[in-house]
């Protein structure tokens, strides 16, 4: 339950995430038991680079704090979105801290927000549209895929956000969203391979006073399809645009004194010169990271006008 509110202290059946360094961080369930390979119940155990942690022993310790491992230690910290995106276990691509807030700001969600997702692969963007809209707001997320659809259900319900969130089990490009869901929408986010086969549906859903569609392609081939098919519908101020992140590093840097005119002014031997050409200084400078992240995915956004406003009859 450890999605749904601030908490000071572990609970069993809280999700945990368990902080070696920014590289390297863990999350699970606590729980005393769990069923090892041979089908028995055994204590629970996690096993870390730095050793091994009785999850057990978490119970009643307040997030945030140390705990030993048998190698070492590690924090214990309570999930957020982010740290679910950066440790959920992968069932599909999913979308990226960057990306998200991209995408949230860009729908223009705020608590309240009605949004209609699909796929929901491994509920990465879900989580981060959840914090979003709650309390009064409500997520629906379509997959096609069974068992992602019945995974992703059980995650949101221990995470302790079931009531905020529908998990339905359908193909979208062919049945669209439902009549329950016809003008209810503030917003729709696509991320599946044909966004365009789904517009129409998405103006269905949209509320008659307009609203925001938002789709995630890797390929411009997507992109170019969907575009066309959201002019034809009536959407209109389409962009398209692509999160790159360029991170800079601040330090300290050794470099060559620089000095333009000593050789003249002082007069100085060939011996003196090269030392002087030796000397270093430490100033601080700025550097751009080794690794850049790449390509992700482009991000187009849509608006759909009032429906007295829309240039094409739906
Ligand atoms: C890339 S994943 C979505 C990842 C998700 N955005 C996340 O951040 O975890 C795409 C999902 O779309 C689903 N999907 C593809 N076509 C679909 C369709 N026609 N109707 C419903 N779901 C579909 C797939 O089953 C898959 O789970």
């Amino acid at each position: 339950m450890s999605f749904a509110k601030t908490k000071e202290t572990i609970d069993e059946g809280d999700t945990v995430v368990l902080y070696l360094g920014p590289q390297s961080m863990h999350t699970f369930e606590v729980t005393q038991k769990i069923v090892n390979k041979k089908g028995e119940l055994v204590d629970n155990v996690f096993q870390t680079t730095y050793g091994a942690l009785k999850v057990y022993s978490l119970i009643g310790k307040r997030y945030g704090s140390k705990v030993e491992l048998s190698r070492g230690w590690a924090y214990v910290l309570q999930p957020t979105p982010e740290l679910w995106t950066t440790t959920l276990p992968h069932r599909t691509q999913i979308i990226y801290t960057p990306d998200i807030s991209l995408i949230i700001h860009l729908l223009e969600l705020v608590p309240g927000s009605i949004v209609i997702e699909t796929g929901t692969g491994s509920g990465s963007l879900s989580h981060s549209l959840i914090r979003t809209v709650r309390p009064r707001g409500h997520l629906y997320t379509f997959d096609f895929h069974e068992q992602r659809v019945q995974l992703a259900t059980e995650e949101f319900t221990k995470h302790g956000l079931s009531n905020h969130v529908t998990v339905a089990h359908r193909d979208v490009c062919l049945e669209g969203f439902g009549e329950d869901l016809k003008h209810k929408a503030d917003a729709v986010f696509l991320d599946l391979p044909h966004p365009w086969l789904v517009v129409e549906h998405a103006v269905n859903a949209l509320k008659k006073s307009g609203g925001k569609l938002c789709s995630f392609s890797p390929c411009i081939e997507q992109v170019q399809q969907t575009c066309l098919k959201l002019e034809a519908a009536g959407f209109v101020d389409i962009r398209t645009q692509e999160c790159l992140q360029r991170e800079l590093n601040v330090h300290y840097k050794h470099c060559p004194k620089l000095e333009m005119n000593w050789s003249q002014s002082q007069k100085l031997t060939p011996d003196e010169i090269q030392k002087k050409n030796e000397e270093q200084e430490r100033i601080l400078t700025v550097s751009h990271s080794s690794s850049t992240p790449g390509h992700t995915g482009y991000i187009t956004i849509a608006t759909l006008p009032p429906n007295f406003a829309r240039l094409v009859p739906t």
